[in-house]
């Protein structure tokens, strides 16, 4: 299977006023077309910043060195900001924790999904409105047309992560980020995005970097998983291998450290796929 994302030997400094923080270091791993690759470690361990380097939105006190940054068999570490603009978006597409953070409060939901289209695909506003109705409906919202005119803070909070996977979702990226987007969510709810995410995936074909601190979502969605502790990558591995036979100490000590009811996440994301677009 070919490589959609390849990153070897990924490093970011921080610079603090007590000194350097090496907060990632040599961070390794590929995703393959169509996959879920899953970065999990307690809170800390790196996962932001790594995804945060291959976007090319660090901040400003931090430097990234990496061996191999290719996205689809080109070298992304040396793109000029306006290459990783038109990167980022279109090619990539990104969901946060906090859906607040990809919305302007200040513009209804339709216009921002139709912006995404009218600047990276095409100037056709009849072509950006078709395909921000049909992505809301797809993410399971009922009478789209209505929510096109509604401002972000105007919907529930799941129905603003649904809105924000519809956003990332306008130009068919090849590759979706997604930094905790359930984090903040009920379980419930939790399962409902993550059955949604699944489904999506199988129709687009997109593949995704997820990240989490949660092994119950890790073995809802991933297909593999890379453990990180103190910025590196201490086990990678198919999720069924690494989550029943961990060769890691610390993924062990996670693996204990899951409460004997966090499973139910798994088994309930399993069960509501196939009722998602219904919801
Ligand atoms: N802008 C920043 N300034 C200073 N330290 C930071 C900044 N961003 C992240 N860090 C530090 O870098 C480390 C890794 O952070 P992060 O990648 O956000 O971890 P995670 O997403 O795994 O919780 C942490 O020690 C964090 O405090
Ligand atoms: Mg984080």
């Amino acid at each position: 299977m070919d490589n959609i994302l390849e990153i070897k030997g990924l490093e970011v400094d921080i610079a603090m006023k007590a000194g350097i923080l090496h907060a990632v270091r040599g961070v390794s791993f590929c995703i393959a077309s169509g996959e879920t690759l899953c970065l999990v470690g307690e809170s800390g361990s790196g996962k932001s910043l790594t995804a945060l380097s291959i976007l090319g939105l660090l901040p400003p006190n931090a430097s990234r060195r990496t061996n191999v940054a290719t996205f689809v068999g080109q070298d992304i570490a040396h793109l000029s900001e306006r290459q990783m603009q038109d990167l980022r978006g279109r090619s990539i597409g990104m969901i946060f924790q906090d859906p607040m953070m990809a919305f302007n409060p200040t513009m209804t939901v339709g216009r921002q999904l139709e912006e995404v289209y009218l600047r990276h695909i095409k100037r056709d506003k009849k072509a950006a409105r078709a395909k921000a109705v049909e992505l809301l409906s797809r993410v399971g919202m009922t009478e789209p047309e209505g929510r096109m005119t509604q401002f972000p803070h105007q919907l529930s909070g799941g129905l603003r992560q649904r809105a924000m996977i519809a956003m990332a979702l306008m130009c068919e990226p090849k590759l979706l980020i997604a930094d905790e987007p359930t984090t903040a969510l009920d379980v419930t709810m939790q399962a409902q995005v993550l059955s949604l995410l699944k489904s999506v995936q199988a129709s687009f074909g997109v593949s995704i970097l997820f990240i989490t601190h949660d092994l119950g979502v890790v073995a809802a969605i991933a297909d593999r998983v890379a453990v990180m502790k103190a910025g590196r990558v201490v086990e990678i591995g198919d999720v069924y291998q690494v989550l029943k036979s961990p060769r890691d100490d610390y993924t062990r000590a996670l693996i204990a450290a899951v409460p004997k009811a966090k499973p139910l996440i798994a088994s309930q994301a399993r069960s509501v796929i196939g009722s998602v677009g219904h919801v």
